[in-house]
C-alpha cells in the first residue's frame, strides 16, 4: 500500500540500527505507530513476539489481518456452509483463500454507502460505480458471514485486511483521500480485486491495538520499543477517511467535496503545540530496554527536543540515511523526493 510515512523500503535500514543495538537478548518488539504494519511484520520474521497498535481503525484491521496470523486461514466452516468448489488457478495464493476471495469477488454488485457517497452516482470520483458498488457487495457479505458466525476472528480480519488493501490499489487519487482525480486514472479503473495479505509463520503470540499510543504505553512492555509517529500536520485521519468508513462500515455523516466523515480524532503529533508534550509523556512511561523513534529532519518536534526527551532515559544517539519518500507538490499531486531519515536511539538506563 502506498501508505504516507510507510516505512517498506527503511526497512534494511531499521534492521541494521537493530543488530547495532541488539545485545542478543531481545524477544519481543512494539510497534507503537504501526500503519501498514510493514515494520511489525519484518521483525516478527526476524523472530521477535510484535505487539502493533494504531489509532485508525483501517490501521488496526491491516495488522490484525496479517500480524496476529501465522498461517493463511482455512475458512472450513465458510467452505462446507458454501460447498465452495477448490479453484483450480492457485499462483501464490492458498486454495481457500482464492476459493473464498472468487466467491467474494463475483457477488452481485450493492448500491451501498461507498456507491452512494465516493463514486459518480455520489458526486464525488474516489472510485468507479462498479469498483464501490463491488466493495459495499463485499464489506455487507464479511459482515453477515461474521455475525452468522461462518468465520474466526482471524478469517474476519484477514478478509478486511485484503478488502482494504484491494480497494486502495484501485482508488482515483495521487495517493490520500483528501481528494480524487478529476478523470479516472488507468489503475482506478480496473476492476478491484481482494489483495493478499503478507502473512508469515514467525512466534505465537503477537498482539495488535486499536489505541492512542500514550494510553497504550502505560500497559505494555517490551524489549524494543519502535515509534514511527507522524511527523507534519497533515492529519492521518482525514488522509485516510475513506478507509477509515470501509473498515469501520459504520456510514458517518460526511461533509464537504471531498465527503470526509465527521468527527475525525486528531493526533496530537500532528499538532506543532501538542507535539512535544505528548512525546515526553511516552518517553517518560515507556517501558523498555531500546527506545527508537523515527523522525524526519523537516518534523514538527524540533531535534533539541527529541534528544532533551531521550536523554530523560539514558545516552541519546542518532543514526541516519538517505531515503526517498512521498513528498507533497501543491498540495495535491504527492511524488518522491530523496530525503534524510533519522532514527534516533535510546538505551533505556535511566527513569
Ligand atoms: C508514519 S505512520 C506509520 C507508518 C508505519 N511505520 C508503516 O511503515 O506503515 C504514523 C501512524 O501513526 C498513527 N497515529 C497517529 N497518532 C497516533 C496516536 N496518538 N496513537 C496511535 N497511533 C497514532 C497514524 O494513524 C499512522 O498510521
Amino acid at each position: 500500500m502506498n501508505y504516507i510515512g510507510s516505512k517498506h523500503s527503511l526497512l534494511p535500514f531499521l534492521e541494521r540500527v537493530y543488530r547495532k543495538i541488539s545485545d542478543g537478548s531481545e524477544t519481543t518488539f512494539c510497534d507503537l505507530f504501526a500503519g501498514t504494519g510493514a515494520v511489525g511484520r519484518h521483525f516478527k520474521k526476524l523472530g521477535m513476539r510484535v505487539i502493533a497498535n494504531d489509532a485508525q481503525y483501517y490501521a488496526y484491521v491491516l495488522n490484525r489481518g496479517s500480524l496476529e496470523l501465522n498461517h493463511p486461514p482455512r475458512f472450513t466452516k465458510l467452505r462446507k456452509a458454501l460447498e465452495l468448489p477448490a479453484p483450480v488457478d492457485l499462483g501464490d495464493t492458498p486454495r481457500p483463500t482464492a476459493a473464498v476471495f472468487g466467491f467474494l469477488e463475483k457477488l452481485p454488485r450493492r448500491n451501498g454507502f461507498l456507491a452512494q457517497t465516493y463514486a459518480p452516482r455520489g458526486g464525488r470520483l474516489y472510485f468507479t460505480q462498479e469498483n464501490a458498488s463491488k466493495a459495499d457487495a463485499i464489506r455487507a457479505r464479511l459482515e453477515r458471514w461474521q455475525k452468522d458466525g461462518l468465520l474466526t476472528k482471524n478469517e474476519y480480519f484477514y478478509l478486511l485486511a485484503a478488502l482494504i488493501e484491494g480497494l486502495d490499489d484501485v482508488a482515483n487519487t495521487a495517493c490520500i483521500y483528501e481528494a480524487y482525480l478529476k478523470r479516472v486514472k488507468a489503475r482506478a479503473a480496473r476492476p478491484l480485486r481482494m489483495s493478499l495479505p503478507a502473512i508469515s509463520n514467525g512466534v505465537t503470540g503477537c498482539r495488535v491495538f486499536n489505541r492512542d499510543a500514550n494510553d497504550l504505553i502505560r500497559e505494555i512492555e517490551c524489549d524494543v520499543l519502535y515509534l514511527d509517529p507522524p511527523y507534519n500536520g497533515r492529519q492521518y485521519a482525514s488522509n485516510y477517511h475513506v478507509l477509515e468508513t470501509l473498515a469501520r462500515n459504520d456510514k458517518p455523516m460526511v461533509k464537504g467535496k471531498t465527503g470526509m466523515r465527521d468527527g475525525l480524532v486528531r493526533s496530537a503529533y500532528s499538532r506543532k503545540r501538542e507535539v512535544t508534550d505528548a512525546f515526553e509523556d511516552l518517553v517518560r512511561n515507556a517501558n523498555a530496554k531500546h527506545i527508537l523513534l523515527s523522525y524526519n529532519d523537516e518534523g514538527l518536534m524540533p531535534l533539541a527536543d527529541i534528544r532533551r526527551i531521550l536523554a530523560l532515559r539514558g545516552r541519546p544517539k542518532t543514526f541516519k540515511t538517505t531515503y526517498s519518500r512521498f513528498k507533497a507538490d501543491n498540495g495535491r499531486e504527492y511524488k518522491r523526493a530523496a530525503t534524510v531519515e533519522f532514527v534516533h536511539y535510546v538505551r533505556v538506563t535511566k527513569g
